[in-house]
């Protein structure tokens, strides 16, 4: 089995962050809600180390999170960051309380003894620049810890019982702005716990095939490719696993970009030889959505037409068993609420969510351990095309949330060839790698202007570029001027019905990425 570690969250923003780090060094792990793993569920996991997260509660109140104390008990290297310092701290011994003196953002530490933790990082006597985050702070050591490291407003930045393995930091040394946390993170995974970092997209590859085949046995799969990374990545992992037992379901809402339809059909029919069942239904579509226009209706309406077709075309395969999806790792981490109410809908993701249960089908999820940027490596291992694998995330509710208000052929028409060009100049540019996501929105407001000697009285094009590491917060690209107009005007010149050009920098948030 592959050496694993185990991130118990408590809910900070950034917890996703640590498997990031882990992941990089070549280590597997995964996070679950301090409070939703038993003892029995813990040693099943078999951590080869524990990792406590950061969170938003104090340690000082009472009836806040505490580690399970089998956590402790195990005989294997445990990191406590932030509030998991604290929790790991009250637990076994120490004191936590309250300060005047709260902490945000950068401060230096300054590295008092050595420790396994820096090595090849960091040196006694040096400073060092993290990123802290923190009210309370631990102001009594637990027996058999000492302090490594500190900082003017956290004198206990850095605790150690090296005997137990046992590590608590004040700071964040998952998040960028603690330049070396990555490589501290590694060292604790590689040289405390012993973690071997042979967790690369091949090994993946073989054991996710394995899995497949043990899951599915002689069984039917259908998947529905949207066009996107992750269903085409899912989808050629398991015909890689499966062969013919699988059928692909293209559903065309009639709402993706120009030439995306004709390239899925092609890749999956043509190069890979995959059974594909390709559903023009465009008109369902259109007519369903014709005159709508809120938001969440719009989205609401396509997820239950693709539904409705979707179930109609997987009757046709006939014996099916098995859905698979493309789910990833982020999607699939239940994160901790402490208000213990839900949490508000910002908008209802477009997903196939109800089908498995109305269609009796159990789920495939090859890809629910993997973060998008690991899928993309996935991709590449198994040969596909980087234009694919590359890709911009794309929303499943497609150009209908690119035009706010209620949608018609015409106008969609309009964004795709608009949207084509934007992207054709950022490649051309050489910047969409470096972009997450770029994209042209037709807004319903007509201005007057002026070509030729003509009046025009047009639709104006907004276009958006942002980038991100995962679409949860996100802040404007600053393209240089240069080439927005360039943009621009290749817009106006050659996309009729469009006659003004605007560019949003909004980051997200306040604004979301998509503007539906
Ligand atoms: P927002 O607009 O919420 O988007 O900032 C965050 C990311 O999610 C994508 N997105 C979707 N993806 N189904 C999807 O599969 C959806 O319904 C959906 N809505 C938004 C969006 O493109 C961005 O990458």
């Amino acid at each position: 089995m592959t050496d694993r570690i185990l991130i118990l969250d408590f809910g900070s923003q950034v917890t996703q962050l640590i498997a990031r780090r882990l992941r990089e060094a070549g280590v597997y792990c995964e996070i679950h809600p301090f409070n939703r793993m038993d003892d029995k569920a813990i040693r099943a996991f078999a951590p080869k180390a524990v990792i406590l997260s950061g969170g938003p509660a104090s340690v000082t109140e009472v009836d806040t999170p505490r580690a399970p104390d089998l956590v402790f008990k195990l005989d294997v290297p445990v990191l406590g960051i932030c509030y998991g310092q604290q929790a790991m701290c009250a637990q076994l011994g120490g004191t936590v309380e309250g300060s005047d003196h709260r902490e945000f953002g950068r401060a230096d530490v300054e590295v008092k003894a050595p420790s396994a933790l820096f090595d090849g990082v960091w040196k006694p006597g040096g400073q060092y620049q993290v990123w802290m985050s923190h009210g309370d702070r631990v102001t009594k050591l637990p027996p058999g810890f000492r302090v490594i490291a500190t900082s003017p407003g956290a004198p206990y930045a850095i605790l150690a019982d090296e005997d137990r393995h046992f590590y608590g930091v004040m700071f964040h040394p998952e998040v960028v702005h603690t330049p070396d946390g990555g490589r501290l993170l590694q060292n604790f995974a590689l040289r405390i716990a012993g973690c071997r970092g042979d967790w690369t997209m091949k090994a993946f590859r073989e054991h996710a095939i394995q899995a497949i085949r043990a899951q599915v046995g002689r069984g039917k799969v259908i998947c529905g490719l949207s066009g996107g990374v992750d269903s085409s990545v899912a989808a050629v992992l398991l015909h890689e696993a499966i062969g013919d037992q699988l059928t692909c379901i293209f559903v065309d809402h009639g709402l993706l970009r120009q030439g995306e339809a004709e390239e899925v059909v092609g890749l999956f029919r043509g190069h890979y030889n995959i059974p594909l069942l390709h559903r023009d239904a465009a008109d369902l579509f259109l007519q369903r959505l014709a005159g709508v226009h809120d938001p969440e209706r719009k989205r609401k309406i396509i997820g239950a037409t693709f539904i409705d077709v979707f179930d109609e075309e997987a009757h046709k395969v006939g014996g099916a068993e098995f859905l698979a999806q493309g789910t990833l790792y982020p999607d699939v981490i239940e994160s901790v609420s402490f208000s213990g109410g839900p949490s508000v809908t910002i908008k209802s993701h477009h997903n196939v969510g109800g089908l498995p249960e109305r269609m009796k089908l159990k789920l495939v999820e090859p890809l629910r351990e993997l973060f998008k940027d690991e899928v993309r490596a996935l991709g590449r291992e198994l040969g596909m095309p980087d234009s694919l694998v590359g890709r911009h995330p794309f929303p499943g509710p497609g150009l209908a949330i690119r035009v706010p208000g209620p949608i018609s052929r015409d106008k969609l028409d309009i964004l795709r060839r608009a949207d084509a060009i934007y992207i054709d100049e950022i490649r051309k540019a050489g910047l969409y790698d470096k972009i997450w996501q770029a994209f042209a929105v037709l807004l319903p407001v007509r201005t007057v202007g002026v070509m030729g000697d003509g009046r025009t009285y047009d639709h104006v094009c907004a276009l958006r570029a942002v980038t991100s590491t995962d679409g949860m917060t996100a802040d404007w690209y600053q393209f240089d001027h240069d080439f927005l107009a360039r943009v621009a005007t290749r817009i106006i010149n050659q996309v009729r019905g469009i006659n003004r050009v605007v560019y949003d920098v909004t980051s997200k948030p306040p604004g979301t990425i998509e503007w539906e």
